[in-house]
This record gives C-alpha cells, structure tokens and sequence, in this order.
C-alpha cells in the first residue's frame, strides 16, 4: 500500500541511494498536478544537469503500471498520478483487516525509548502549567508503542530540597492530621503557602534544620515527608487515570540521593570538577554556557547533579536508544548543561538524550503563581471542561443516554486536544470556548464526525465487499488520500516528537470527510457505489479512532 515506496523503487539515480529518493517524494499542494511529486532540485549538484532535464530524463525512464497511470515532468518536478481505483481499493481493505492496528508498525523492534514526562513536585500542585507535560509525554508513549518500541515511562519525581524542610516546619506549627489526610495536597498546599507567607528568619532556620533531619534518616521527619508523598501521589493518579497517561516508574529526584556520589567522583577523576567560591562545578565557557553547579559550598547537591545520576541510572538499567525530557522550554540550559557535562565525561549515549521541550499554557484570564497561592488545578480544568461539555451535549442532543459518560469522554478530550494541537514549543493560551467548539480544530469536531460516521453505519446493515475498479470522486479521492498518509504522519511525528501532528491530521481527515458526507449520498445509494461508501465511512471511523486513542481521548458512539 505504500505508494512513495513503490514509486521509489521504480527510479534510479546514479550516486542516490533509495532511501533519499523515497523520503524527496512528497504530496503536491495541488492535487491537479499529481498525487505524489519528486523535487529533482537537490539532484541537480550530483548530476551536473538542470533540474528540468533530470525531470525529463526520469520521466521517459519511468515506466507506468497498474498502480502508476501517469508521469508527467513539469519544472524540475516529476508528477506522478496513481491508479485512483487501485489506490481506493488498497487502501480500504488494508484499514479492513488491520482496524485497530492500522498505522501501527515494527520500526521499534528492539529499541528503547525512555520518557520522562509530567514529573510532578511533592506537595506541590499540580497546575494547568504540568498539562503539556503529562499529554505530549502521554501521546509519546502510545505513540512509540504503537511503532514498536520498548517504552520506559518514567516520572521523575520532584521530592527532594530544602521546600520539604518548609512544609514540616509549617505542619509541625499549624497542622492538623486529620484535616491533611481530609484535604490531602490541598491542605498540604495551604501549609506551603502560609509558610512563604509568614516565615521569617528563625522559621527559615528551622526548615533548614528538618531538611537536614529528612537527608539523616530522621525517622518522624521521614515519616510525615512519606506520608506527603503519598497523599501527592494519591492525588495525581487520579487525574493521570482521567487523562489515560501511565509511567512504568516512580524513581524521583530522591532515588538518586545515594547515586551522586559515583558521578562527583568520575567528574573528578576525569579532571572536570573545578572549585568556585566553595563550590564545585563543572565550567562550561568554552561551551558559551554558565557553569554547571554539581555541589553547593555546604556539600549540598543540585537538581543537575541528580539528572547526571539520573542519566547514569537509566542507560544502565534500559539500555536506551533514545530518552526524552518532555520539560517546560525554560529548563533549555539546564539540559543543555547537562548533556554537555555527561558528553564531557565521555558518554557517548549522550547524544541519544533530548530535550523535548514545549511552550507555556495559560488559561484565558491570567497566568498563577504557585508561592502566592493563586494556581489554578488542573483538576478544575479538567472538571470545568467536563461540566461545560454537559451544558453543550444537553443543548444539543437532550434526548442522548449516558450523557455523563460522553460528557467525560469530551470533557476530557477537549483538555488533552486543546494541549497538543498546537506545535509543542508555542505558547498558548487555554480558552474554555475553543477547546469545546463542534466548528473549530478541535476534538470534539473529530468526535462528532466519529458520532456521524457510526450513525450512518448503524443505520446500513450488514456491509457488502468493497467493490474492485471503483473510480473514485473527487471528495472521496480527498479521504482516501489522507487516509494512506497516515503510518507516515506517525512515523514522522515520532521522529519530530510531535503529537501534534496526529491532532492536525485527525482534523484534516475529519474535515474531508465532511465534505464528502455533504456533498455525496450514502444511504439512498445502491449497489458498488453505496458499498464503496459505507467502506469508506467504516474505514475512516476507524481511522479517527486510532487517532485519538493515541492521543489518550476516547470516542463516543453517539454525541
Ligand atoms: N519536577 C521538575 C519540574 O517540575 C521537572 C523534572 C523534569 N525531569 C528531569 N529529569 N529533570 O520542574
């Protein structure tokens, strides 16, 4: 079913190899001029000849098949028109007999991939700010899979520094068992922030000194650092259960505390540690970068001395072909930093480390600072989002069953598609209306186009073959193209860690199939024709649904 592929090995150029012929050949932006199209510019150096002739030349070389009907040379590119009918029936009995699996893949087959995504911060809330994080690392991971991958989700704890010593501090004076275990990270939060609210000079010493007491092994500080964690953790699985992300492991800052040592050695060893004003550090201005800090003047450790271990620990357990940081843009240095620093000491692994990192995701009427107190949860996003679809479905469709249930699926759905349709590194800002909208580039216009697609199927029957030599329209022609295109969208947001690409691709298809669900019957057709579209219809059902599933959204039957 890979027509690029098919067409690649139909063409010889001297001193290219096949791999670069097939990734040149892409979509024309019009589709009079063909449906696939070879730049010939880029040959032009290798080949010593205008990009015109080599055109001219290939195309009386080509020799035209069943699947091929039409080769055209036209500026320096070579147009190539499929066999619409053949195109049409590969294309629908491949998403026939694959359904689920279609767009899946082997290219992972023995490679490992490690993400370290949404790695909340104990006692911390976990705000609209965490969103990105959590559904661009959550799509990853279905994403990867899907190809065949080996995936290590980890969550990269933030449950160590001096803020525990804080909230001790503040819990010993002001709190309350059991209205902490009542309120869980809420009434931790209340603490946090009265803390920074009020705290002077002594206050600041005594948190200091828990801190202290937690790293020693103190037994009570540990204890009620724990049972935080706990009630942390307690907290976000309930909306990682909601968002449909999961993590293979929980090892956090902490876990690395007693694998530090080992690299501050190593870094010593290899010459690299320098003493600056008590401090050691990692000096990186041949690199144009600030030092790196691996040990503060009190002996103390930093978070880059934590992700050096890290690092360490990961490659030694999963033995990774790639691990992701899917990480807010402002930690840019730091990892910069710290893939120089492992690079420095001779890892070649280091280059497999990426930084992916995304934009900033304010709501409409104003950012939250987390000190101050004034954040907004992403559990009342989340919830507000789900409400509002409700209001919406009841408006809509009053008559609908398990509106809870839909409204949730939506909900839900709107959140996660408002986070990722946008290319990761922009910022954008979160709008209530938008996300919702049954018009707009959103998830809940491929879930009523999914509600669309099922009631028409419902309302069929039984489906009959799909018929061979169909000539396609034009509006179907339009889906049956995007729908081939979709294994490649896959692979390619794979390889730019991009879901977002998935999110626009599921509103392309959608969109094309509402033109063609406008402006051609179904039902009332007869014979070939009305098989051919009811196959169309299940096959881009399907499609959709794939889609979204990787993506962490569920689709409704009915809306
Ligand atoms: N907990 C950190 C934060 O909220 C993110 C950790 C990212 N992962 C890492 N290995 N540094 O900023």
């Amino acid at each position: 079913m890979d027509y690029k592929k098919h067409i690649a090995e139909r063409i010889n150029i001297y001193g290219v190899d096949a791999d670069e012929i097939y990734s040149s050949i892409a979509l024309p932006p019009n589709s009079e001029m063909g449906d696939y199209a070879l730049p010939c510019f880029k040959f032009a150096k290798i080949l010593r000849q205008s990009p015109v002739s080599i055109a001219e030349k290939l195309r009386e070389a080509y020799k035209t098949d069943e699947k091929i009907s039409e080769v055209s040379a036209v500026n320096g590119y070579l147009n190539f028109k499929v066999n619409k009918a053949g195109l049409a029936y590969d294309v629908l009995n491949c998403i026939l007999s694959t359904g689920e699996k279609y767009g899946s893949s082997d290219t992972g087959k023995g490679k490992t991939v490690c993400i370290d995504y949404s790695s909340v911060n104990i006692a911390k809330p976990f705000h609209i700010g965490h969103l990105s994080t959590t559904v661009i690392g959550g799509a990853l991971y279905k994403l990867y899979k899907f190809l065949g991958y080996n995936v290590v989700g980890i969550n990269h704890l933030g449950d160590y520094g001096t803020q525990f010593g804080k909230l001790i501090s503040a819990y010993k004076r002001w709190g309350d068992k059991d209205e902490v275990e009542k309120g869980g990270i809420h009434a931790i939060n209340d603490l946090y922030v009265r803390f920074n609210t009020e705290a002077d000079e002594e206050m600041e010493n005594e948190a200091r000194e828990y801190f202290r007491l937690i790293e020693n092994g103190d037994r009570e500080a540990n204890e009620i650092f724990e049972w935080f964690k706990s009630l942390t953790l307690k907290y976000v699985q309930g909306i990682y259960c909601k968002l449909g992300v999961q993590f293979d492991s929980y090892a956090g800052e902490r876990f690395y505390t007693d694998k530090m040592q080992p690299v501050i050695d190593e870094l010593r060893a290899k010459n690299l540690l320098r003493e600056s004003e008590g401090a050691q550090i990692v000096d990186l201005e041949k690199y144009s970068m600030p030092p790196c800090l691996i040990l503060r003047s009190d002996g103390a450790s930093l978070y880059a001395t934590r992700d050096l271990a890290a690092a360490e620990y990961r490659k030694a357990t999963y033995d990774f072909d790639k691990c992701l940081y899917v990480v807010a843009y402002q930690q840019n240095l730091h990892f910069k930093q710290v893939f120089k620093v492992l690079e420095l000491m001779g890892k070649e692994w280091a280059k497999d480390l990426v930084h992916v990192a995304y934009g900033m995701v304010s709501l409409e009427d104003g950012a939250m600072s987390t000190r101050k107190g004034k954040v907004v949860w992403l559990e009342d996003v989340i919830n507000k989002c789900v409400e509002k679809a409700y209001t919406v479905i009841e408006e809509k469709n009053p008559e609908l069953e398990n509106k809870n249930e839909i409204a949730e699926k939506v909900g839900v759905g709107a959140v996660i598609f408002g986070a990722l349709y946008n290319n990761k590194i922009k910022d954008i800002v979160f709008s209530y209306d938008k996300v919702l909208s049954f018009e707009g580039e959103t998830s809940v216009y491929v879930q009523y186009t999914c509600a669309r697609a099922n009631s028409v199927l419902l309302k069929s029957g039984e489906l009959s073959a799909v018929p061979e030599n169909y000539e396609p329209n034009a509006q179907e022609f339009e889906v049956v193209k995007q729908l081939a295109v979709f294994p490649e969208i896959l692979e390619e947001a794979a390889e730019k860690f991009e879901p977002s690409y998935i999110a626009r691709y599921a509103v392309d298809l959608a969109q094309k199939y509402n033109k063609f669900y406008i402006e051609c019957k179904i039902l009332s057709e007869t014979g070939g024709k009305k098989a051919f579209r009811l196959a169309l219809t299940k096959v881009t059902l399907q499609t959709l649904k794939n889609s979204l599933k990787i993506l962490g959204i569920g689709v409704p039957d009915k809306m």
